[in-house]
């Protein structure tokens, strides 16, 4: 199914169309198919790291690769036809490695926190291994633990438009119950819709909880802030938090508050006025804080819908996020401060990213008021979101 060639020192994996034998160099999919390739990109446990470079005949690119899960970046045109990376990452796989703050991963098997790093099923007390909280990160769970699903190698395959990762959690790995089998499918089709469709399945009932934590800045390059992005999430309501950012198992109207993005409106607008909520964000701005919250979307039925959309008035690009998830954790790039840097070397400034996660709500297993996170042996766990970018 694979070819290994050579070429300029790197090892190039060449896959022809739904996985045929092919002896092309470089890859042609049929015209209504996107071409995908792969190069060796680093080594980890004597394993081989590949990045994919997923292209539509629209010239858009989406790189990723089997470390991590990582989407290390989307590659797609300004109103005037100019391609940029509007992804915020590094370039090579030592800084993926090393990324601090989950910079594209999947991120799981439970996105966001989880208040104690304990939860019950059945009876059950499970304690998850600890990462967040505090001033020695030792008090909740966030994005899965340590390792979680972000500091693994995955399994990967080229399929039609794409690629096919999986992941076995093993049982107890990070203090999770149960065998779970991961299987996460990254697709980009000639619309300009990137799917990342997600399935699991479990030999003992645990908590899943899956999403993607890129970081947009639609500018292109990193040229300016996420400040000056137009923002709107179908929502009525977040989910407060408290001062580790726990839900504290309200919901609150957003109505009147710096939450209300049901409008599209500049994130910058009111991110800097006094509200509670937002204080609880933290970061660098130690005077208003940020958005760093879980929207409820108002109407969710669990079917794939149009929930959110992002626009940078100035390189016209506009990305749409369907999914079926319920929520979606809004991040606003609060901590980041220029000690990281990113690609070609330039410090991530304030705000130079975004993220957007769709999820169900933190810390559901704690919370049985929220929609259900609980995988049970025989069923599986399937969910989608895709990013749909074009110019307006
Ligand atoms: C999520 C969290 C944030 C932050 C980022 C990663 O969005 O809610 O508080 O930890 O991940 O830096």
């Amino acid at each position: 199914m694979k070819k290994f060639i050579k070429i300029l020192g790197l090892l190039v994996v060449v896959h022809g169309m739904s996985g045929c034998e092919n002896d092309a160099t470089d890859v042609h999919a049929s015209a209504a198919e996107t071409k995908v390739s792969a190069v060796l990109w680093g080594e980890a446990n004597n394993q081989p790291v590949y990045l994919y470079t997923l292209t539509n005949n629209a010239g858009m690119q989406v790189k990723v690769s089997n470390w991590g899960a990582y989407v290390q970046s989307i590659l797609v045109a300004d109103k005037l036809g100019k391609i940029e990376d509007v992804l915020v990452g590094y370039n090579s796989w030592q800084e993926y490695y090393n990324d601090c703050c989950y910079s594209g991963p999947v991120v799981g098997r439970f996105g966001n926190r989880i208040a104690g790093a304990q939860f019950e099923i059945d009876g059950q007390v499970y304690q998850v291994t600890k990462n967040d909280g505090g001033p020695n990160k030792d008090i909740n769970q966030l994005h899965g633990g340590k390792l979680g699903l972000h500091k693994r190698l995955w399994q990967s395959k080229i399929i039609s438009n794409g690629v096919e990762l999986s992941y076995l959690s093993v049982d107890g790995e990070e203090g999770y119950p149960g065998n779970l089998n991961i299987k996460v499918r990254y697709t980009l089709n000639q619309q300009n819709e990137f799917a990342v469709a997600y399935a699991a399945t479990t030999d003992k009932t645990t908590p899943v909880n899956l999403t993607l934590h890129t970081y947009f800045n639609l500018s292109g390059d990193r040229k300016r802030s996420i400040e000056g992005h137009e923002l709107m999430i179908a929502a009525n309501k977040i989910t407060p938090v408290d001062d580790l950012l726990i839900p504290t198992g309200a919901l609150q109207d957003v109505a009147n508050t710096p939450f209300d993005f049901t409008q599209a409106k500049l994130v910058a607008k009111d991110i800097r006025v006094s509200d509670p909520q937002l204080l609880k964000g933290g970061g660098m701005d130690t005077e208003f804080g940020g958005f760093d919250h879980n929207w409820v979307f108002s109407d969710y039925d669990g079917s794939l819908k149009n929930q959110v959309s992002l626009y940078d008035p100035q390189s016209g690009r506009l990305l749409e996020i369907l999914t079926q998830e319920p929520a979606i954790q809004f991040y606003s790039g609060n901590f980041m401060d220029g000690s990281v840097s990113g690609k070609n070397a330039k410090p991530i400034l304030h705000r130079e990213g975004l993220a957007l996660e769709p999820q169900h709500f933190p810390d559901s297993p704690n919370q049985p008021q929220f929609p259900s996170t609980l995988l049970k042996p025989g069923d599986t766990y399937q969910t989608q979101s895709v990013y749909r970018f074009s110019v307006k």
